[in-house]
Parts: C-alpha cells; structure tokens; sequence
C-alpha cells in the first residue's frame, strides 16, 4: 500500500481524532423546561476515584446555558438504531423548542440529578459540573459523575462494542455516521 500523505485544512484536522460515541446532554432549565441535545466533542479526563467528563458546548445553545445555571447533566450513550433521534435533536434548541415532547421521546428520570434521560441507550452518567472555562464562542464543561449506569449485555468490564447491544453511534462529520465493527483485534 503506499504511503501518500496530503495536507487537509486545519479546520478538518479534528475529523482525525473525534470518532468516540456521541453523547446526548440531559439538562434542565431554571424553570424547569428538560432538554436534550447531542454533543460529539466529549472526552474523558480523569476515571481515578471517579470518571470526568469534558463537553465543549457552543455558548449559544440552550444546553450549556442550561447546565450554568443549574450544575448538572447527563451523557446518555445513544445505541447505532436512535441515530435518527440524534439528528432530529440536533436539528433544532431547546431555546424554541420543546424538543423532547415534539420528538415524542420516552423518557425516565435520572437518579442523582433533576434530568430526564432518553429510554434505550446503552449506557448513562450523570454529572455535576465543578468548572466551566470560557473560550471564545464555546464553553468547556467539566463534570465529575455522580451516577452511571448501563445496559447488563452491553458491558463486561468494559463496552462490548463487538456486540449488537454495545454498538454506539459515532459521528464522522456532516450526515456520515457509523458503529464500531464486530472484529477483534
Ligand atoms: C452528531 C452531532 C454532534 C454534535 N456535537 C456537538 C458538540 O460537540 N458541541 C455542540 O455545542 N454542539 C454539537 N452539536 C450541535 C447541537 O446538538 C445542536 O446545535 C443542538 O441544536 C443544540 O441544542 P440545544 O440548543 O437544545 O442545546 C452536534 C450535533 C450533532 C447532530
């Protein structure tokens, strides 16, 4: 196989490197309204005593000034089958719409914080905030979990992306969306 290289914007360079699972943020406003918007530029930092969480959120959308203002969020792991879910809550702000009853998602409440989380995704954890750093038109969120859960077939140690129950949507850029393959490596 050849080794070509070519140079790519600088724009494009973090197509490189964000192909983990896209989350769905959880989040509550002040008066109460539950929201729900999906977020690819989510990381880990730190899992030692226990995990957190970094969202990088434009300031304009509903769920960062949502979780400013009250302190907590959820990551829901949505399954490869809710990827139409994902793109009709990315579609549309909680700041004009009532996204989870006009989409008609099944929801339950989260344990340890005030969100409704979406019904069928592989895995949730709950979080609350211990620091937000501005940056231009973004805001970086740290959260520390509180609560996680997932789906019993879906975990042994670690996501068993290999199998149906674990396979999570990952977000290639634009409409392009895939799962991770069944191979072992
Ligand atoms: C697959 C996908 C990934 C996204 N990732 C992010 C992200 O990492 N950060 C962000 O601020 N918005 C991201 N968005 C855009 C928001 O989900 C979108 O602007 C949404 O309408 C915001 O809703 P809200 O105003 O209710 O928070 C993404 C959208 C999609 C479809």
């Amino acid at each position: 196989m050849g080794q070509n290289y070519v140079n790519i914007e600088l724009s494009k360079a973090y197509k490189l490197l964000n192909t983990g699972a896209v989350g769905i943020i959880c989040t509550r406003s002040v008066s109460g309204n539950y929201n729900m918007a999906p977020v690819a530029w989510i990381t880990p930092i730190e899992y030692d005593p226990v995990t957190r969480v970094l969202i990088v959120l434009d300031k304009e959308n509903r769920t960062c000034r949502n979780i400013l203002d009250t302190g907590v969020y959820a990551v829901a792991i949505p399954h490869i089958e809710q990827v139409e879910m994902i793109k009709s809550l990315g579609s549309t702000s909680g700041n004009s719409h009532d996204k989870i009853s006009e989409l008609g998602i099944s929801t339950f409440p989260a344990t340890e914080i005030d969100v409704l989380l979406p019904k069928g995704c592989i895995g949730y954890i709950e979080c609350k905030i211990y620091r937000s750093i501005e940056d231009e038109s973004v805001m970086l969120m740290l959260g520390e979990s509180v609560h996680a859960t997932v789906l019993e077939s879906a975990f042994n140690r670690r996501l068993l992306a290999e199998k149906p129950e674990g396979k999570a949507v990952h977000h290639l850029g634009g409409k392009v969306f895939v799962t991770s393959s069944d191979k072992i490596y």
